[in-house]
């Protein structure tokens, strides 16, 4: 828009502005729907949504009606890919409006108040999970599936029925007596595990990642060719429906829907992740728990829905332009994010392996500030072919470590250079050791300040011995300061050289020594792991522990003893032999032996208890126990917590939200339990 051609009551520059704006949006829809393959992420979209719909607010001169405020999905006019059959859909497909606090539900209350008709408004809530996925409509004509189609501008949208076809958990045809059209909405998505194994794929073929598991789904969903979606692990959940002629015998509620769709054989919103109240406080709350428990869904949410239950409340609400005025979302804060690497340095740990690290423009994700980011190793920077001053998508998704899923080759700035990777360690200047086609390349200097302080921390570490502490400052000053160069010279250190140390009182130095001096005994298992060796993990450790009893033993058994062990392997075994065969690391223990360090032995095997023999799979949210706590329990009584289900699992314990392992399960026919059923089964149910 020219200057000349403004309305006369709009500011040059909101004018500009909005257009700047519309531009932004229409691409943003366009690289989202079309391309599966966006440029925003949902926090920055939503905010460029945000601040155009109050631009045309203020100035109403500048709305039009193919503004991407008025529009959903692909802005008005823009081609429907032609590679799939368009489908009008009987009626639209609508958006939600976000909020994004408590103050924003109350509005959202009394926006609803001032529409219905009623004396007294007395609404009833549902409350779910907002899918982070991709919206559906599958069309059921006596039965049986005949059209699934995306939601498109929300009027037409595309065909993707051969497609959908392919996913397990859609039926075909539906279960009991069904009405003879039933349109049914909800969200395909995929498990953030296998997104992240399928990324893993892409990236290592050379293709591009996908910024989330929703971007993945997008594209396993526009596939040209079924046989390649069906490849997809995908599921659905619905929440909604279109037409449906259900004669005189129509739900009243969506509370009362979803049971019907759910008797029919559709996947419906767990239990425990469907709330149903009279009370928006009530409400207000289950969001909250959801948003806690987020991270230990198997799948990405991204907010929840709050709707009114009864349709005929709905009905009197009805909707504006893009969104029903009964619903809402309540967006979590984004774990998403777009931001700039500004350095990347390479870091040397206990073993020597060589870590590149990305240090980012600091980047605020789901409640913290993201500044630095793992990459790895040298094939995962080859692989995304990261650059300084690449623009890139950040995620931190669960307990996973924030990490870069994608580069935006678009957005790279003239002359970057790959980065070379050192050829001398960049702490000690060592060689570096990097046998082809492996992914890591070590400082072949064991004495490199560096990895000596990587062993010292792992040393002391709370799995291993637990030496309180003993942290990485305290590491760093003993290192450099006094000159420690293995475990055994944490035994020998004084009060007087302690408190000599930067910030360390003498209190303070008192209770390291009394950590140090209770460490001498701890369990065999831990000294094991504590040592470092290679491929000998924390069970690995306390299998040897237990099956060998003492160190001695340990020291001194040749590879056919060590795999006699179970749990070991050639290749641990191996590792095991060559770590006490080389001298350096004898007389580290040699000398830890003489600064009166005496691992004591392990427990007896446990083989009487309930689950003895058994491998248990633990999937979806659990309510008593933390992840490391069930696999304790699992181990007391006998048996092993792996997370993966096979025919070799004997029993999976699932919670709230689990899908594809429990799926699984019950395919392979595997005995599932509740976490109070569990909890029962080994004796250690505590009512609250
Ligand atoms: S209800 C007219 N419920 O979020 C209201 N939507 O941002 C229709 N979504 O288009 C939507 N989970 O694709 C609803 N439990 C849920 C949802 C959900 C995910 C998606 C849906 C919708 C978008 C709006």
């Amino acid at each position: 828009m020219t200057e000349s051609e403004l309305p006369p009551d709009v500011p040059p520059d909101a004018a500009t502005r909005a257009a700047a704006l519309r531009e932004i949006l229409v691409e943003a829809n366009r690289r989202y729907y079309e391309e599966a393959d966006p440029t925003l992420s949902d926090f920055e979209y939503d905010e460029f949504l945000r601040e155009l719909e109050a631009l045309e607010a203020a100035h109403p001169s500048l709305a039009a009606a193919d503004s991407p405020t008025q529009t959903v999905g692909w802005a008005a006019g823009r081609a429907v890919s032609s590679l799939f059959a368009k489908v009008t859909h009987r009626l639209p497909m609508l958006s939600l409006a976000n909020t994004t606090s408590a103050e924003d539900i109350d509005e959202w209350r009394a926006a609803m108040e001032e529409h219905h008709l009623g004396a007294t408004f007395e609404p009833r809530f549902t409350v779910e999970p907002k899918v982070d996925g991709v919206a559906i409509e599958l069309i059921y004509e006596d039965g049986r599936l005949t059209v699934a189609a995306t939601r498109g501008d929300g009027t037409t949208g595309e065909d993707v029925t051969a497609n959908v076809m392919t996913i397990r958990t859609i039926p075909r045809t539906l279960s009991g007596s069904p009405p003879s059209l039933l349109e049914v909405r909800g969200e395909i998505y995929m498990d953030k595990a296998d997104f992240e194994q399928l990324n893993r794929e892409l990236q290592e073929r050379g293709e591009d990642g996908k910024a989330n598991p929703r971007n993945f789904t997008s594209g396993s969903l526009k596939q040209k060719d079924p046989r390649r979606t069906a490849e997809r692990p995908l599921t659905m959940m619905c929440y909604g429906l279109g037409q449906v002629d259900w004669g005189d015998d129509a739900p009243d509620s969506w509370s009362a829907a979803r049971e019907r769709l759910r008797a029919f054989g559709l996947p419906v919103a767990p239990d425990a992740l469907f709330g149903l109240t009279d009370s928006l406080d009530v409400a207000q709350r289950t969001v909250l728990d959801m948003q806690e428990r987020r991270d230990e869904l198997e799948f990405e949410i991204d907010g929840a829905v709050l709707k009114v239950d009864h349709y005929a409340l709905r009905r009197q609400l009805g909707a504006r332009s893009r969104s029903p005025r009964w619903a809402v979302a309540y967006k979590f804060p984004p774990r998403e994010g777009r931001t700039v690497v500004e350095e990347i340095f390479v870091s040397v740990g206990r073993t020597g392996a060589l870590t590149p690290v990305a240090v980012l423009k600091p980047l605020p994700l789901g409640g913290v500030t993201v500044t630095h980011t793992t990459l790895h190793n040298r094939h995962e920077i080859e692989r995304l072919d990261v650059r300084v001053g690449d623009s890139v998508v950040v995620i931190r998704a669960g307990d996973v470590i924030p990490k870069i899923v994608k580069v935006l080759r678009d957005l790279r700035p003239a002359e970057t250079e790959s980065f070379a990777w050192p050829e001398a360690c960049p702490v000690c200047g060592a060689a570096v050791d990097a046998a082809e086609g492996e992914p890591l390349s070590y400082c072949t200097n064991l004495a490199c300040p560096q990895q000596v302080k990587g062993r010292l921390q792992h040393f002391g570490s709370r799995r291993a011995m637990d030496i309180e502490g003993l942290g990485d400052k305290l590491v760093e000053q003993i290192v450099d300061v006094l000159g420690v160069s293995d475990p055994s010279g944490v035994y020998r250190l004084t009060l007087e050289q302690l408190s000599e140390l930067d910030r360390m009182a003498e209190k303070s130095a008192q209770n390291v020594l009394a950590q140090i001096e209770v460490s001498r005994t701890r369990p065999l298992s831990r000294f094991l792991y504590g040592l470092g060796i290679r491929h000998a993990g924390e069970s690995v450790a306390r299998d040897i522990a237990k099956h060998l009893g003492t160190l001695e033993r340990v020291r001194s058994a040749d590879v056919e003893a060590l795999l006699d062990v179970s749990g070991v392997g050639d290749v641990v075994a191996e590792s095991v032999v060559k770590f006490f065969g080389e001298p350096r690391n004898a007389a580290v223990i040699d000398a830890l032996i003489a600064a009166g360090v005496a691992p004591v032995a392990e427990e007896a095997l446990v083989v009487e208890g309930v689950l003895a023999g058994k491998t248990v799979v633990f999937t979806g949210a659990l309510e008593r126990l933390t992840r490391d706590g069930a696999k304790d329990v699992t181990r007391r009584h006998g048996g092993k917590a792996t997370s993966t289900v096979s025919k070799k699992t004997d029993l999976v314990v699932a919670g709230p939200g689990a899908g594809s392992k429990l799926e699984k399960a019950q395919r392979l026919e595997i005995e599932v339990l509740d976490e109070e059923a569990f909890l029962r089964l080994v004796g250690e149910w505590e009512p609250e």
